[in-house]
Formats: C-alpha cells, structure tokens, sequence
C-alpha cells in the first residue's frame, strides 16, 4: 500500500521527521522505494539536472509527464509528488488540467506547486477535485526572474507575508508545504504555527521533514553544489572511474572475457562458413 496524505499528516501529529528527494527515473525511483523513502518529488529541478537547463523556467508538463511515469513505475509505497511547471497553473481552470493529467496519465498520488495567496484559487480548485496539493513557499525557483536567487523571508514585511501565506495555504486545502531557503527560525514559527507539515530545503532542522535533489545528496551533479545540500556519496567520481576502467578494459582487449561471451559449435561454425564459400 502506498504512503498517503493521511499517512503523511500522521507523521507530523506524531512527531516524525519526513525525509522526502527527489527522483526523475525508474532505477533510481525503485532504489528510493527501497530505502522506504515515504514521499517522492518528481520536481521541475529536471531542467537542471537531468535535461541540462539553466533553470526549471523552461520545463514543460510533458517532461513532468514522462518522467513521473517511470518514477510511479518504479515505486509501490511512496507517495509520488509531481510538480506543476511554470505557467501549468495561471488559472484554477488550468492547475486542474495539468495536475488532472498528472494523476491520470502518470499515476502520481500528488502534486505541487509554487506561491502563496496568488495560487490560492488553484489550490481550492484542485483540493476539491481530490488532487492533494503541496503547496512551496520563500525561494521559489520558477520565479527566479523575479525574486533572484537568493534566501527569502528576511526583512519584517516579507517574514509575515511568508506566515500568511503558508496559513492561506493550509487553509485552502493543502496537505503540505515545501518552505525553501528561508531563514532557519521563520521555518521553525511556521511550522509551530501550521497544521499540515513543513517540508524544508534550506531551511534549517525546525520543518516537520526535509526535501533534496538526489544529485546533490549522491554526488551526482557537479555543476553546482547549493550550501544547504550534504553530498552523502560521491557517485560521479565512482561513475567517471568505472567508465574510464571499461574503456581501458576495451582498448586492452581484456573486457568482453571468455565469461562475457557466449560459446558455439566449432563444427557448426565450419559448416556455415563452408556453405558460404561453396
Ligand atoms: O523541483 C524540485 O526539486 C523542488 C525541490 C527542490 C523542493 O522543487
């Protein structure tokens, strides 16, 4: 049975940290399940790290589409999360088509997307349509072009703007909120203040559970490493060596081996060669 929004909501009633990553594949989808990671986000952050994009500006709903199909296919418990891109839900009208489709055509149990009281009316729409959202607060990367890169919430007027709109959220019907880089104790007075859990990423231990790239955590992506990821492992150096080793291995002529290959009957062999000679 997968992990559900009930599910979810529980944990935080009860004191449980939620650790939540990303995923964009199923191979990888499958080893996230495995590590019994309860929610999956299939975010826009794609566009950079798997489609080799400056941003997640010009991510579309059908890259969301294609690659939360493998995620759902590569997972039996987690809940899977996929993220509305910039401009799928300028209207309530249009957040229920796109994240009708996600539910539909992918198999996500969820999705989410960014803003505060602007995006209200959209989350209404889709709560009431039985689609869970999860709503995303403080950087909100497909505005970058607005706000900049940078930590969100700092000065008064932007810190209580931050509170209302994660009360608007809950409110609206969300059953979740990603707070992103904000400062680590204005995430802490929200998530005292909020009902349904907080989901930080650079924003301090204070948040109900924590949500990063699975690049940033393996050390897959070295195009740039944001100060508030850990690199657990270093998978892309294992990777570029394993490569180098099999190249090496190739141009040595020591890979494929007698092992690697498959054998056949010298006399069969001979006979075909000879018909083709005849
Ligand atoms: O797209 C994404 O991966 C995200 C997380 C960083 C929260 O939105």
């Amino acid at each position: 049975m997968r992990v559900s929004v009930q599910d979810i909501q529980a944990m935080k009633t009860r004191g449980e940290r939620i650790p939540m990553v990303t995923a964009y594949d199923y191979t990888t989808a499958q080893m996230v399940d495995a590590a019994e990671i309860p929610l999956i986000l299939v975010g826009d952050s794609l566009g950079m790290v798997v489609l080799g994009y400056g941003s997640t500006v010009p991510v579309t709903i059908g890259d969301i589409l294609h690659h939360a199909k493998a995620v759902v296919r590569g997972t039996t418990r987690a809940l899977v999360v996929g993220d509305l891109p910039f401009l799928t839900y300028t209207s309530p009208d249009q957040a229920l088509q796109n994240a009708g489709r996600l539910l539909q055509e992918a198999g996500c149990q969820a999705v989410k997307l960014e803003g505060g009281a602007a995006v209200v009316p959209a989350v209404e729409r889709l709560t009431a349509a039985g689609i869970p959202v999860m709503g995303h607060l403080g950087y909100t990367p497909q505005s970058e072009n607005t706000i900049g890169r940078r930590v969100q919430g700092k000065s008064v007027d932007a810190a209580r703007q931050l509170v209302q709109d994660a009360l608007l959220l809950e409110q609206a019907g969300a059953f979740a909120v990603v707070l992103e880089l904000i400062p680590a104790p204005l995430a802490r007075a929200v998530t005292e203040r909020l009902r349904i859990p907080t989901i930080g990423i650079g924003a301090g231990v204070g948040c109900d559970g924590q949500v990063q790239v699975i690049h940033d955590l393996l050390g897959l992506y070295t195009d740039y490493v944001p100060r508030h990821a850990k690199r657990y492992r270093n998978l892309g150096d294992e990777i570029r060596n394993a490569v180098a080793e099999y190249a090496a291995e190739v141009r040595a002529a020591s890979f494929p081996t007698a092992n690697h290959s498959s054998k056949m009957d010298e006399a069969a062999l001979n006979e075909a060669l000879a018909q083709l000679d005849r």
